[in-house]
């Protein structure tokens, strides 16, 4: 969408809508920033692997060695292959359009993305993924990268470790898909609460070493994007104990694929 040129001063509230769709764009670059980072990140670990590999079957002649060396630079392959067609997916739906949409198979890509990083820092991710739940009608890129910030914000809130449970069900009431992020971290001081979804709030003093959050601009996004569907976001949260967010999206039906 273009955006409008900068309005002169004494349109106030012209002023206001430039610099909303300003503040849109940021948002929509941290969160897709966030995706690549850790994109690139696991497709360096498998090259690694790759390489690392491919050299003990050049060192190591017996077929024991050789064969094992093949079969790990198979499996990593397979890796590299699911992680670029993650980051081509996001880059061919440009459009970003809501359609009927399974949350399970976008919660697997999210792991795949994620699992290494997660296991290097401690974290078990527990699953209880209903597949009976229906589609919801969202845009795949825009949750996925709704999913990944909020599995980052999860892992940096247990820097001793612990566990994530990803639940996806439908509502009681039939009318939503709910997904739910829970974790074991630090959880969130009541004072802070309120604030948590404002563009720039932020209690991290800036990326971690893997170049990850920072900005405050994590959960603005995953708000942004979830009001976009008519979708509900909430926290609750225990200091001490963790933190889990609940989103809510609208199943898909008929008439909104035929719209
Ligand atoms: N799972 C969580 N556990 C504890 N605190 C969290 C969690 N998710 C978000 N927060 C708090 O909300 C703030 C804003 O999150 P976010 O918008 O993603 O920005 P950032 O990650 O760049 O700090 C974080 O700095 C942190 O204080
Ligand atoms: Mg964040």
């Amino acid at each position: 969408m273009p955006l409008p040129h900068p309005p002169s001063s004494n349109d106030a509230q012209a002023e206001i809508e430039y610099l909303r769709a300003e503040m849109r764009k940021l948002q929509s670059l941290a969160s897709l920033g966030e995706l690549m980072s850790t994109a690139t990140h696991e497709f360096n670990n498998v090259l690694m692997t790759v390489i690392n590999y491919s050299k003990l079957g050049i060192r190591n002649r017996d077929d024991a060695s050789r064969d094992k060396a093949l079969t790990k630079i198979l499996e990593a392959s397979e890796r590299a292959a699911k992680i670029t067609n993650t980051i081509l997916a996001q880059a061919r739906n440009r459009s970003e359009s809501m359609e009927p949409t399974h949350l399970g198979s976008i919660i697997n890509d999210s792991l795949v993305l994620l699992e290494r990083e997660m296991r290097k820092y401690r974290i078990s991710i527990e699953t209880e993924l209903d597949e009976s739940a229906p589609p919801a009608f969202a845009s795949g890129n825009q949750i996925q990268r709704v999913l990944l910030n909020l599995l980052i914000n999860a892992r940096q809130a247990m820097p001793e470790g612990g566990t994530i449970l990803i639940k996806l069900a439908r509502s009681s009431d039939e009318q939503w898909v709910e997904l739910t992020i829970r974790d074991s971290g630090s959880g969130i001081p009541k004072a802070e609460l309120p604030h948590i979804f404002d563009s720039f709030f932020t209690t991290k003093s800036g990326p971690d070493e893997s170049g990850k959050g920072g900005t405050g601009l994590g959960l603005a996004a995953c708000k942004e994007i979830i009001d976009a569907h008519d979708g509900r976001i909430r926290v609750q949260s225990t200091v001490g104990r963790g933190t889990a967010f609940v989103i809510r999206l609208p199943i898909a039906n008929g008439q909104q694929a035929a719209a």
